[in-house]
């Protein structure tokens, strides 16, 4: 059975950043395992990533709105307000464009926006079909984002959905949360 490492998360606020890949349903398992822990989870989904899952999956999981609109959310500055609120981002599955954005400082959705206001530690967890991943546009964004502090979790291998068999698979949701912690575990260290 697969262990998860002693936790860290206990009232931590954890802004999940999802967007538009095939394995968005593996964030469903992310949030239950996250509650688990008696985190406190807001989901920020992108246009795309509610093509694959409907945010009334996210918010029952987490029993707080899903945050998919830049301008008719509840609160006025919604990426300002969830910024200051958030102790961690985890950002899974994470497509090439919002590497891309991130790596480029744009900010033209709400996830985007967020990402750019947010002084919390993110984590990336990519996910996407290995000629996507190898590319070099993609090489240079995480190169850009690892030396700007940002943290990734590596793409596995193994089947793909899109029918290939190669590196490009989301990283396990144990492993995410085991890394969560990990990290940090560091930052207490640290202080
Ligand atoms: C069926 C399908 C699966 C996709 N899976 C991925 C994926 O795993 N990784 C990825 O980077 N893009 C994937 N894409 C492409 C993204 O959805 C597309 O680049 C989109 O613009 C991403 O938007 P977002 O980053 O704002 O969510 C997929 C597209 C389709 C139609």
């Amino acid at each position: 059975m697969k262990s998860i490492a002693k936790t860290n998360l206990n009232g931590k606020k954890i802004v999940l950043g999802i967007t538009g890949s095939i394995a968005v349903y593996k964030a469903c398992e992310i949030v239950r395992l996250l509650m688990k822990q008696n985190a406190e989870v807001i989901v920020v989904m992108t246009k795309s990533a509610k093509e694959f899952v409907a945010p009334l999956t996210f918010k029952t999981l987490t029993g707080n709105t899903v945050i998919t609109e830049m301008f008719n959310a509840e609160a006025p500055v919604p990426h300002i307000k969830l910024g200051e609120w958030a102790d961690f981002v985890i950002v899974a599955p994470s497509t090439a464009n919002i590497v891309g954005k991130m790596a480029s400082g744009i900010a033209d959705d709400i996830l985007s926006t967020f990402l750019l206001s947010v002084k919390a530690p993110v984590l990336v967890a990519p996910a996407m079909n290995q000629n996507m991943l190898s590319n070099p546009a993609y090489i240079r964004n995480v190169k850009i984002l690892k030396q700007d502090g940002v943290c990734f979790i590596d793409a596995e291998e193994g089947y793909l959905a899109c029918g290939y068999e190669g590196v490009g698979r989301l990283a396990s949701p144990e492993k995410i949360i085991d890394e969560v912690n990990n990290i940090i575990r560091g930052l207490v260290k640290q202080k």
